[in-house]
């Protein structure tokens, strides 16, 4: 008796095993990379609320980082060297950064956002579920969860475009996920005008002719686009969608295309992406990405894994957690191989840059230091 009820016991275990290893596989919700899982929402777009905990699996996500690590970084400049061209064009190309965040992830994500890259935006804010005056994050009044991120950023842009609309140029949008190099970020910009309707990101195909921005990877309004979306999108509801729910990079890039903001190329001059939607890693080792994955039929603009897939002068990668914005930060910041000149030093893309930075700023004095070439010529261009 005692045996046979053990029996059905563990065949009743066994069939609920199988019966939820297979709804597991069936669910449209889940994608597999390489060894690694994201989980996605169904029409695969922004997620940030459900693929925290799906990811990363085998790392110690949220970094327990020492509040040492915090301090120093806190207080360090950032750079191998001369940041004076950076500084000249910090001026010029003003960037306010915020971050969708939510008060369950202040702790775990945000402050380590603003301990590394978002202290390098000309201004940066969190935008969440509840105020925090040292991070700074606004409470946005609106409900934490996936259903409410479509809401909660239109109320994000609209509270930045009535509070700081004539003092920055730019206006990013980045997740508590997402790590920023603040600095390529105003290199791709510094061609452009802020008021030329125009946004920049991660470009996917669907939803849109056009294509639109993932949300991940942080995606960048014109100051001309960000007043089009608050003037002439957000009341017209044939033109922005007016629910709270839905896929928040798509509906951004279902309304800018209605309004006649362009989906920018952030390409670099060899066609090289700049903004990166998953982790280097994942970019930078081939078959990571797995050939049926949702990503390769999203993506606008081919992309190549390996060492080809990823500017040298990239913006930004997603699914970051807090030990890799560290480690992040020194690979970019701190490390240097010794007896090799830093990059910014070298190669023709530079030369463009300061060149381009040159003719627009009248900034002779950021030659003065360096042995490049004067020019007045600004003919650089970031499309291939
Ligand atoms: C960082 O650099 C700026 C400008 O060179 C300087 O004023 C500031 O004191 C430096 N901060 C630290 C913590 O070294
Ligand atoms: C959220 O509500 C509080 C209390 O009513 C208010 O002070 C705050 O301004 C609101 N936040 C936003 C972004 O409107
Ligand atoms: C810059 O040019 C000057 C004069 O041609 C030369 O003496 C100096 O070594 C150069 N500096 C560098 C960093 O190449
Ligand atoms: C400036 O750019 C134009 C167009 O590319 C080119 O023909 C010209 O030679 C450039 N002039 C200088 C001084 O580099």
């Amino acid at each position: 008796m005692f045996v046979k009820n053990t029996y059905s016991l563990i065949y009743v275990l066994i069939g609920v095993a199988i019966g939820l290893f297979i709804s597991f596989l069936a669910s449209p919700n889940y994608a597999p990379i390489g060894s690694y899982g994201y989980q996605k929402t169904v029409n695969h777009v922004e997620d940030w609320h459900g693929h925290h905990d799906a990811h990363n699996d085998g790392e110690v996500d949220d970094a327990h980082a020492p509040e040492a690590i915090l301090k120093f970084h806190a207080g360090t400049n950032h750079t191998h060297g001369d940041s004076e061209v950076s500084e000249k064009v910090k001026e010029k190309v003003r960037v306010f950064c915020w971050i969708l965040t939510g008060k369950q992830n202040h702790e775990k994500r945000a402050k380590h956002v603003k301990a590394t890259w978002a202290r390098r935006c000309n201004k940066f804010l969190f935008m969440s579920s509840e105020e925090d005056t040292t991070l700074p994050s606004i409470n946005l009044n609106i409900s934490e969860g996936r259903d409410h991120l479509w809401a909660k950023t239109k109320a994000s842009f609209k509270y930045i475009h009535d509070n700081y609309i004539d003092d920055y140029d730019w206006f990013l949008k980045a997740d508590d996920d997402t790590y920023v190099v603040v600095e390529n970020l105003r290199f791709l910009l510094l061609p452009h005008s802020p008021e030329e309707p125009v946004f920049f990101g991660c470009k996917f195909k669907p939803f849109t002719k056009q294509g639109y921005m993932s949300g991940g990877a942080g995606y960048v309004l014109s100051r001309k686009a960000l007043k089009k979306f608050i003037n002439e999108g957000l009341p017209n509801p044939k033109k922005c969608s007016p629910s709270e729910g839905g896929a928040e990079d798509a509906e951004m890039g279902k309304c800018l295309e209605k309004i006649g903001v362009k989906a920018g190329d952030s390409r670099d001059s060899e066609g090289h992406h700049r903004f990166l939607p998953f982790v280097p890693e994942h970019h930078l080792i081939p078959g990571h990405i797995d050939p049926t994955f949702w990503f390769w039929q999203y993506t606008y603009y081919p992309i190549d894994q390996g060492p080809g897939c990823c500017s040298d002068y990239a913006v930004s990668f997603h699914y970051v957690n807090a030990n890799l914005m560290y480690v992040l930060e020194y690979l970019i910041y701190h490390l240097r191989p010794f007896g090799i000149s830093p990059p910014q030093f070298s190669g023709d893309a530079m030369k463009l840059a300061y060149r381009e930075a040159v003719a627009n700023m009248g900034a002779d004095d950021v030659f003065k230091k360096t042995n490049v070439t004067k020019t007045t010529n600004a003919t650089i261009t970031n499309k291939p």
